[in-house]
C-alpha cells in the first residue's frame, strides 16, 4: 500500500474463538472418518497455512504433511479464472487417503483443477476440507466433505491465512474488507 493511499475499512466476521471451535469440529469428524488409516493432507498455499497448521494438530491418526501453492487471485479481489500452479506436491500419492486443505473456496475453479490433477496420480481416495464457503457463485464439481463456515454475500475476506496485497495474512481472525474506492 502506498503512503497516499487510504487503508480499506475490516469489519470482523468471525473471531479466533469461533474459528478454534469449528475447526475442533472438523478435526474431529476427520479422526472418526479415517480412524485405521493414514492420511495425506495437503495445504493449498499460502491461504492454508493457518488453517491446515491448526487441523492437523487436532487429529490423532497417523498424518502425512504436503503443499502445493497456486494462485488464482494476484493483486486482485476477483479470481482471475486461470489457475497457476507455483509449487507442485513432491512424492507418489498412489494408494494414499488425500485431503485437500483449502482457505476460502470462492468460484471452486482452483480445487476443481487440483482435484483431476490428484486424481491423475491414483490416490486411494480425495476429500476436501475448506474452512470458508461462498455461497452462490460456486462452480465445484467435487463434494466439500469438510466446511467450516459458509460466505453469504460474497465479502472479500482476509485474515486467518488470507489476504489482500499480500497482507493481513496474520489476523487471528477473519474479516470482511472494503477498498476505500467502493464505499
Ligand atoms: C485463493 C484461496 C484459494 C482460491 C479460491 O488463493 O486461497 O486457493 O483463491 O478461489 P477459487 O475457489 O475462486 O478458485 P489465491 O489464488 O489468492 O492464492 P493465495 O492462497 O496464495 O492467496
Amino acid at each position: 500500500m502506498s503512503p497516499s493511499e487510504k487503508p480499506p475499512s475490516l469489519t470482523p466476521l468471525f473471531t479466533r474463538d469461533e474459528i478454534a471451535l469449528r475447526v475442533r469440529a472438523l478435526g474431529d469428524a476427520i479422526n472418526r472418518d479415517y480412524a485405521g488409516q493414514t492420511l495425506t493432507a495437503i495445504g493449498i498455499l499460502k491461504g492454508s497455512f493457518l488453517f491446515l497448521a491448526d487441523l492437523v494438530r487436532v487429529l490423532n491418526i497417523p498424518v502425512a504433511i504436503d503443499f502445493i501453492q497456486t494462485s488464482s487471485y494476484g493483486d486482485a479481489t476477483e479470481s482471475s479464472g486461470e489457475v497457476r500452479i507455483l509449487r507442485d506436491f513432491e512424492g507418489s500419492l498412489a494408494g494414499r487417503h488425500v485431503l485437500l486443505v483449502e482457505d476460502i473456496i470462492d468460484t471452486g475453479l482452483t480445487l476443481n483443477y487440483l482435484w483431476d490433477l490428484i486424481e491423475a496420480r491414483r490416490p486411494a481416495s480425495v476429500a476436501i476440507a475448506a474452512m470458508f464457503v461462498k455461497e452462490g457463485k460456486q462452480r465445484l464439481n467435487h463434494p466439500i466433505r469438510y466446511a467450516g463456515f459458509a460466505l453469504v454475500g460474497d465479502p472479500f475476506i482476509v485474515g486467518y491465512g488470507m489476504d489482500y496485497r499480500g497482507l493481513y495474512r496474520n489476523l487471528d481472525h477473519v474479516a470482511a474488507l472494503e477498498l476505500e474506492e467502493t464505499r
